[in-house]
Formats: C-alpha cells, sequence, structure tokens
C-alpha cells in the first residue's frame, strides 16, 4: 500500500509530479510525459490554469464546440459547448437548424430571486424569538451595508429575511431565509458574506437583548450559505409550429410523430426511471453552455433536479401539447448564473465564449441555456420517437471507434463511407476495420 504524504500541498509542482509517478506510476517515464504533454506552452497562461485549483499538476482538455443557426427571440446565435459526449453537438445544431426556419426559440426570465440562509439552534419560544428577530432585522440589514453598497448601485442586494421556524422537524432548529436579487453576477461569494454578516450581528444582537433569559441569549449558529435551490430564479423557453411543418422527412407523418413525441414527454412526466434518462438528455446541452460560460454546472445540476422533484416526484423538465393544430414544446428551468464575476472575466475561453454569445447579461445567458436544454431534448425524442438513438448517436461515435483501433486517414475515410449505408454499433466498426486491414 503506499504511504501517506505530509506537506503535499507545500511541494513544487514538479515535485507533486514526481512524487505520484514515484508512489502511484512506479517512476514510469510514460506517465510523466503524459502529465507535461498537456501543458501550455504558454507559461502565464499555464500559471493562470494552475492557480484556478489546488495541487494541479496538468490540464484535463475539454473539446469546445459550437452550435450555430440557433434564433432566440429573433437574434441569431452560435451557442458554445464544452462536453466530451459525441452527438451533442450534432443534435443541438440540427434542432436549432429546424427550428430556425419555423420561426426560432422564444424564451423568457420569469424571476431571478435568489436564496440564502442562517441555519441555528435556539433554546426557547418561537414567539420571544420572534419578537427579538423583528427588532433586529432592520440592523442586520444595516450592517452589510459595506458588502451590499455597490450592488444596491446597480440595482440589486438584499430583498427580503424571514425567520422560519423548522422545529417540527429538528428540536430548537431555526433559520433565517434570505432572499437576493445579484444582476449579471451568479452571487455566491456576495450572497455568502451577506449571510455570515447577518449571522454574526445576530447573535451579537442576541446577547444584548433583554428579552431573552440567559440560556435563549446564546444563539448558536450552525453554519450560514446560499442554497442551489432557486425555484424562484426561473426561465422558459418555448418552440411552436402548426403540426403539419413538425418533419422534414416524408416518410414520417407529421400527426403521428407529434402525438408520439408528446406520449414520450408524458411518459418522461410520469414515470421517473424514463425522467431521469430524459432529463440527462436535457442536461447534455444546458451543462455543456454553463460549462462554456464559466459557470457553475454542479450549483446548477443540484437545483435542476431538485425543481424536477418539486412536486414530491422525479419528473420531466419539458413539456408538450397540441393546442389547435399547433404544437407546442417547451422547458421552465431554475438557472442561477452570472456573466460578470468568477471564472468570466479570467479564463481566456470563458471571455470568448462570453463575446460570442454577444457579451449577454445573466438573463440573455438564462434564456440561451435553456434554449440549449430544450434543443437537445428534441433532437434526442426526435430520434428516440422515429430511428431510435443509435443510428445518429453511432454515426458520431465512429470517429472514437476509429480513433481507438489508431485507424490511419485513409482507414478513416474509407470506413465513414462505407458506415453511410450500414449500420453502425460497435462490434461492426470493428469487424470492418479488421475486415480492411486483412485485405
Ligand atoms: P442526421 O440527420 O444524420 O444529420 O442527424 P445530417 O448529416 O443530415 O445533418 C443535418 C444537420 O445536423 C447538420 O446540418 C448539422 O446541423 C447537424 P448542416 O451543418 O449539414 O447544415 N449535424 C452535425 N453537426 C456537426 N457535426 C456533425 C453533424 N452531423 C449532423 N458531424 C444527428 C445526426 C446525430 C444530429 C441526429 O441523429 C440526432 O439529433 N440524434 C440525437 C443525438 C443525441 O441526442 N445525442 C445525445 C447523446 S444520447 C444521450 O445521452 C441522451 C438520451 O439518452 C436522452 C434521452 O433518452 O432522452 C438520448
Amino acid at each position: 500500500m503506499s504511504k501517506s504524504i505530509s506537506g503535499f500541498s507545500k511541494l513544487s509542482k514538479s515535485h507533486k509530479i514526481d512524487w505520484i509517478v514515484a508512489t502511484y506510476f512506479n517512476n514510469n517515464d510514460n506517465a510523466k510525459n503524459i502529465i507535461k504533454q498537456y501543458w501550455n506552452s504558454n507559461i502565464k497562461l499555464q500559471q493562470l490554469h494552475d492557480e484556478f485549483i489546488e495541487n494541479t499538476i496538468t490540464n484535463y482538455y475539454l473539446p469546445f464546440g459550437v452550435a450555430p443557426n440557433f434564433l432566440i427571440n429573433n437574434k441569431m446565435h452560435a451557442i458554445p459547448m464544452a462536453i466530451e459526449e459525441s452527438s451533442v453537438v450534432a443534435a443541438a445544431s440540427k434542432a436549432a437548424k429546424f427550428w430556425f426556419e419555423r420561426g426560432g426559440f422564444k424564451a423568457e426570465v420569469l424571476s431571478t430571486t435568489k436564496v440564502g440562509q442562517v441555519h441555528f439552534i435556539f433554546h426557547g419560544d418561537f414567539p420571544v424569538l420572534n419578537t427579538f428577530f423583528k427588532t433586529v432585522k432592520s440592523k442586520l440589514i444595516q450592517a452589510t451595508q459595506p458588502i451590499t453598497k455597490n450592488m444596491e448601485k446597480r440595482g440589486g442586494g438584499i430583498l427580503d429575511i424571514e425567520l422560519r421556524d423548522k422545529t417540527e422537524s429538528i428540536d430548537g432548529y431555526f433559520q433565517l431565509h434570505a432572499t437576493f436579487e445579484t444582476l449579471d453576477a451568479m452571487g455566491a461569494n456576495f450572497i455568502n458574506s451577506c449571510l455570515e454578516q447577518f449571522a454574526k450581528t445576530f447573535r451579537e444582537e442576541a446577547l444584548l437583548y433583554d428579552g431573552f433569559s440567559e440560556k435563549e441569549k446564546d444563539i448558536d449558529v450552525i453554519m450560514s450559505i446560499l442554497s442551489n435551490y432557486v425555484p424562484n430564479c426561473l426561465v422558459r423557453a418555448e418552440v411552436s409550429c402548426p403540426v403539419k411543418d413538425l418533419t422534414e422527412d416524408p416518410s414520417i407523418n407529421p400527426e403521428e410523430f407529434a402525438k408520439k413525441f408528446i406520449q414520450a414527454v408524458k411518459i418522461a412526466e410520469i414515470e421517473p426511471f424514463r425522467a431521469v434518462t430524459h432529463n440527462k438528455g436535457i442536461m447534455n446541452g444546458i451543462d455543456a453552455v454553463v460549462l462554456a460560460t464559466g459557470n457553475d454546472f454542479r450549483a446548477v445540476e443540484a437545483g435542476v433536479h431538485a425543481y424536477a422533484s418539486r412536486n414530491g416526484i422525479y419528473s420531466s423538465l419539458t413539456h408538450a401539447k397540441i393546442e389547435n393544430d399547433i404544437f407546442y414544446f417547451w422547458i421552465e428551468i431554475p438557472l442561477a448564473l452570472g456573466t460578470v464575476g468568477g471564472l468570466t472575466s479570467l479564463h481566456p475561453l470563458v471571455k470568448l465564449a462570453l463575446e460570442l454569445l454577444h457579451n449577454p447579461t445573466a438573463k440573455e445567458l438564462m434564456q440561451i441555456v435553456a434554449v440549449a436544454g430544450l434543443a437537445q431534448n428534441f433532437a434526442a425524442l426526435r430520434s428516440l420517437t422515429t430511428t431510435g438513438i443509435q443510428e445518429g448517436h453511432m454515426k458520431m461515435h465512429l470517429m472514437n471507434i476509429l480513433n481507438q483501433f489508431e485507424a490511419t486517414q485513409e482507414e478513416k475515410n474509407t470506413l465513414i463511407e462505407y458506415f453511410k449505408s450500414h449500420t453502425a454499433t460497435h462490434s461492426s466498426v470493428v469487424e470492418a476495420i479488421n475486415n480492411l486491414r486483412e485485405q
């Protein structure tokens, strides 16, 4: 078994690599070469990446692709996507092109409220605590002035603070439940700073409050932290067209396709096993844009899936219907995104992605991301309810299998041509490579 190490964080990057290669790779030069192969030749740029996180030894590339032809609220976009999975960018692009010819996507931001909480234990009665809260609420807000003044100048800040009684679930457990408007910032640092100040002022004021007994004065703050569940930071995106215009392929009847498509969505609305995969397909689009624009995809994922379960059953994030012979397909999701702060002004590729999107406000980015999710889901459901997913997906995945077998450019050209008229599965591709090499 490998030995533990103390002080690893204090070692230089090259000593960290030496230790890793000696301890886990038997001093194999190949491991060291792979690690170094991914370093950027621009020393300043490499240092920037080294300093994003801790104990960095190299970079981990993800392809950065672009899906063009997105018409959103009558404005054209080419959407940047960072993702490793084949067929996602192609599917988004195909859906964008399809809906471009049918009026494009309509998107609107429904709300932008973020949430943070101070969780604490109070040994006493709610009415006593509530009277105290009412007397100190303005002081809580006042004490955050140095933190909030710039945000307030821009039109944001603290919206409200509520006292919440959670003692039915945990003995003595209460919350300061605060809401915020953080405009173009995702707001995590701003919210957490405000919450930590609330907690400090709240505790200090409690110690001075005459209405409390000595025991009541001793408020025990457990933690102060934003919530990544933002059900009131919502965006909606929609497409619609007459049912008769719903397919380009003359062999597919548009009415039958629309019905089948809506059934597929309804199944995802009531069946969690299907809903998880359905929503995973939506997140293919959402995460890729969130990542390319330097936002926190873990926060988005956690918040979106909580929202998908808000009615007590995990359900579809998209919905579809036919009304007066018009097909409607829409998504409604919570998205806390930023276009200032964080990586947005630090990471050169993130800056480029935002510029490609015409430097959107956070609200505009919410709309673009929701559209990417809706487009992705449309493409996946269209394939699932017509050809099946494997045909298109394997067509795109073909290159990965060819690369796995180190196919030469000539072999690639021959096999890409061959699989235009043959079904690509992993084994059929392997067989074709072997046949070609035996010839
Ligand atoms: P196709 O009809 O064979 O494509 O579709 P095409 O060659 O006729 O090209 C039409 C357009 O598609 C192109 O227009 C592009 O927009 C796009 P053009 O650029 O020629 O004017 N396109 C491409 N874009 C970039 N690179 C390419 C490329 N090929 C086509 N190489 C396609 C092929 C894969 C698009 C289609 O079959 C499709 O949309 N499939 C769905 C794929 C999908 O959903 N993938 C996600 C991964 S599967 C998954 O994880 C999710 C899932 O489980 C979710 C769920 O269950 O709901 C499925």
